[in-house]
């Protein structure tokens, strides 16, 4: 089965593109670039030991090469763009690129006759509903575009199924992807000051960046600071494995919560990086950082239950790794 990635140079598309490889399947990759580093083509093909056929294209560009030249049997759709803050600046680009991308990645697998996707969604469609999340709440209205597109993307998808039910449609939300590939030789590597903690935590500990800030100590949690359900970015690809063997023999949109149903607030996160790398990393307490929730963690069960997958990596290895590809990252530049 060959298996269509896009976006599949980023950072959680490289390490599912690994795990598609492991588990039997074929990969095409179709990346623009935008926000990767090309050198992750070759460290995929050394990692896997196998060659990886490489589209440098566009999802909103035509792509009836892709589907003409190598027989796809299932996409796995990861190319966005994802930045909560720069949508709010930027909103067209966010919805040329996230939601057009889709319809034109959608009609072009319709017109090609392929009917297997897997589409990359997240918590932030959840807002404010009863924790923790399950996928039965209802959805709503995000408070960024960013979140917008998500959700837009998650209804055309259920649209496409309600016309045509030949669909096998798995819609996947995320939580709080973090860590890296054991090898040390994938991981996340933002493009300029990072948005998230952990990448942000990483530099701070490696000295690329001076001190972190902690947005927010006053909110209605034990130390005060933001709780996140943080998932092992290798968990994460394995869900989707598991999601495209179930979509294989069932049409229908499903959806399912991606995370541990475990959430850590900032200061565990900042603790237990300084107790397991013995680093030095500097932090003050500053405002809430606007259109945050104080505390997001899902209840993972359907996904147990339906898909037969759970996150298995704990903070330990979460850290372990993110730290391992930190170190070997900064070593690779200084070469
Ligand atoms: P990423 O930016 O590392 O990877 C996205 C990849 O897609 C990049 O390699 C980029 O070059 C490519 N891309 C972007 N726009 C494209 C386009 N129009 N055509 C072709 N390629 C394009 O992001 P990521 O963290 O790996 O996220 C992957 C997906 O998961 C995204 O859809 C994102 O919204 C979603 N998601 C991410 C998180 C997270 O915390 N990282 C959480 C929830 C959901
Ligand atoms: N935080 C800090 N300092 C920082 C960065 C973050 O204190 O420098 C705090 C935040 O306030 C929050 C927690 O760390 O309490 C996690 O923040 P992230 O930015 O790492 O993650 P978010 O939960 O805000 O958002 C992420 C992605 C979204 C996605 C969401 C759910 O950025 O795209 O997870 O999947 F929608």
């Amino acid at each position: 089965m060959n298996v269509l990635v896009t976006g599949g140079l980023g950072y959680i598309g490289s390490h599912a593109v690994l795990c598609l490889l492991k588990s039997g399947f074929d990969v095409t990759i179709a990346d623009n670039l935008s926000n990767c580093d090309i050198s992750v083509h070759k460290r995929l093909e050394e990692l896997s030991d196998k060659p990886i056929k490489l589209y440098t294209t566009d999802v909103r560009a035509s792509l009836s090469k892709i589907f003409e030249e190598d027989k796809i049997d299932a996409v796995i759709h990861f190319a966005a763009l994802k930045a909560v803050g720069e949508s709010i600046q930027k909103p067209l680009e966010y919805y040329d690129n996230n939601v057009y991308g889709a319809i034109n990645l959608l009609e072009t697998m319709s017109h090609y006759g392929v009917k297997s996707f897997v589409f990359s969604s997240s918590a932030v469609v959840y807002g404010d509903s009863g924790l923790p999340y399950r996928e039965d709440a209802p959805v709503s209205a995000a408070t960024n575009p960013y979140g917008q597109t998500k959700i837009m993307i998650e209804n055309i998808l259920q649209d496409l199924y309600r016309a045509d039910n030949s669909w096998h449609i798995a819609i996947l939300r995320y939580f709080n992807p973090i860590g890296a590939h054991e090898s040390g030789k994938i991981g996340e590597n933002p493009v300029g000051i990072p948005n998230n903690l952990m990448p942000y935590v990483a530099k701070v500990a490696s000295g690329e960046l001076k001190e972190l800030s902690v947005f927010g100590g006053d909110y209605s949690t034990p130390d005060g600071t933001g709780i996140r359900d943080y998932i092992h970015v290798c968990d994460l690809a394995e869900g989707h494995i598991a999601a495209l063997n179930y979509i294989a023999n069932k049409t229908g949109a499903h959806t399912w919560n991606l995370g541990t149903g475990k959430g850590y607030s900032v200061l565990e996160i900042v603790n237990t990086f300084i107790n397991i790398t013995g680093v030095q990393l500097p932090y003050k307490v500053v405002a809430r950082r606007a259109g945050d929730v104080p505390v997001s963690y899902c209840d993972p069960s359907k996904a147990q239950h339906e898909l037969g997958w759970q996150a298995t990596r704990t903070l330990t290895d979460m850290v372990k790794d993110t730290w391992h590809w930190e170190r070997a990252r900064t070593a690779d530049e200084r070469l």
